[in-house]
């Protein structure tokens, strides 16, 4: 759209640019650029316009679409970037992508979901323009038990990009949710498809929900003692433009290196585990048990040792951490 390449440019610019050169770079016509300019404020982008000089953006509201983005991105890149309005739920549109052949890389992500949906079939409370509700699609050459690690290198790239943003790191749950102040700021779904003939992997789709820009009284009531955002836990709003791009970039890493460099993610990940070296209790299959988790493996799999001595390593189902 011509406004999101508009925008796209004065996002770039610290002087004033004319509309004419506006036009030239984009090969539209000055009546465009004006067009787009008015809807762009329209949508809450102050910018300011001196006849001899051109347009200048003052303030960009945290606005999330992808005129912002290609102000982040090279426009190759967002070829495969698709940053919706509202939408059920981004995982499930991009399934529907991945069936129709989209391509290893393809992004969704949304300012607002409908039906966002979390583990173990619960619900991921998605209010518009609070968080990153982004999912990419992954064609790993693999078997269906990588889905772990795949979970787990998630957790830590996007560990990376909130660090490369924030200055801050988060903790890490085992497996998939990311933690500031003992609250959980992030939770990661990875769902895959199955070839049925010969078991391998037809495709992932790794969803990622980021709390940022949402106050406690924000959360529904049956969630505000159990999570947090990143403006409650710094005490900063954050661009989520800014915040998805990294998150992208840091996905784009991530399966560049995707499964060589394992020993790295399983570093960063043990570096960061809030798990290990705590009393844990484990869902799965209907049974609950408590244990006392003892490392990750080099799969991502949890070691727990259980009241009568045992070992086991856990791969799936619920861990929480007793007494958080
Ligand atoms: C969890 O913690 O239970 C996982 C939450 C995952 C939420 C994300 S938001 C983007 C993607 N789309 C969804 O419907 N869910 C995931």
């Amino acid at each position: 759209m011509t406004k999101d390449a508009v925008i796209a440019i004065l996002k770039n610019q610290t002087e004033y640019l004319s509309g004419e050169k506006i036009s030239k770079s984009l090969g539209i016509s000055r009546a465009a650029v004006n067009a787009a300019i008015q809807m762009l404020r329209r949508e809450g982008y102050d910018i300011a316009s001196s006849t001899n000089r051109g347009y200048l953006l003052n303030h960009a509201p945290d606005s999330l679409n992808m005129g912002d983005l290609l102000a982040l991105l090279p426009a190759r890149r967002m070829e495969t970037v698709l940053c919706l309005d509202t939408v059920d739920s981004t995982n499930s549109r991009l399934r529907d992508m991945a069936q129709n052949g989209a391509p290893e890389g393809q992004i969704v992500l949304a300012n607002e979901q409908t039906e966002g949906r979390g583990r173990m079939g619960r619900r991921f409370s998605s209010p518009r323009e609070k968080g990153i509700y982004l999912s990419v699609l992954l064609r790993p050459k693999g078997a269906p038990a990588d889905a772990t690690a795949l979970t787990a290198w998630t957790a830590v790239a996007v560990s990376n990009a909130v660090e490369n943003v924030c200055g801050v790191r988060p903790g890490i749950k085992w497996v998939n949710d990311l933690v500031m102040g003992a609250r959980k700021i992030c939770g990661i779904l990875t769902e895959m498809s199955i070839e049925g003939e010969n078991g391998h992997i037809q495709f992932v789709i790794v969803g990622i929900g980021l709390n940022v820009n949402r106050r406690p009284f924000e959360f529904p009531p049956e969630i505000q003692d159990t999570a947090t955002s990143l403006l409650t836990e710094t005490g900063h709003p954050y661009a989520r433009a800014l915040l998805a791009a990294e998150v992208i970039k840091e996905l784009d890493r991530l399966r560049s290196e995707w499964p060589g460099e394992s020993k790295k993610y399983w570093d960063a990940y043990c570096n960061s585990s809030l798990t290990v070296g705590k009393e844990v209790r484990i869902l799965s299959g209907g049974m609950e048990r408590t244990g006392f988790a003892t490392a990750i493996t080099e799969q991502f799999g949890l070691r727990v040792r259980f009241p009568n001595g045992k070992a086991e390593t856990v791969i799936g189902g619920e861990v929480s951490v007793r007494g958080s």
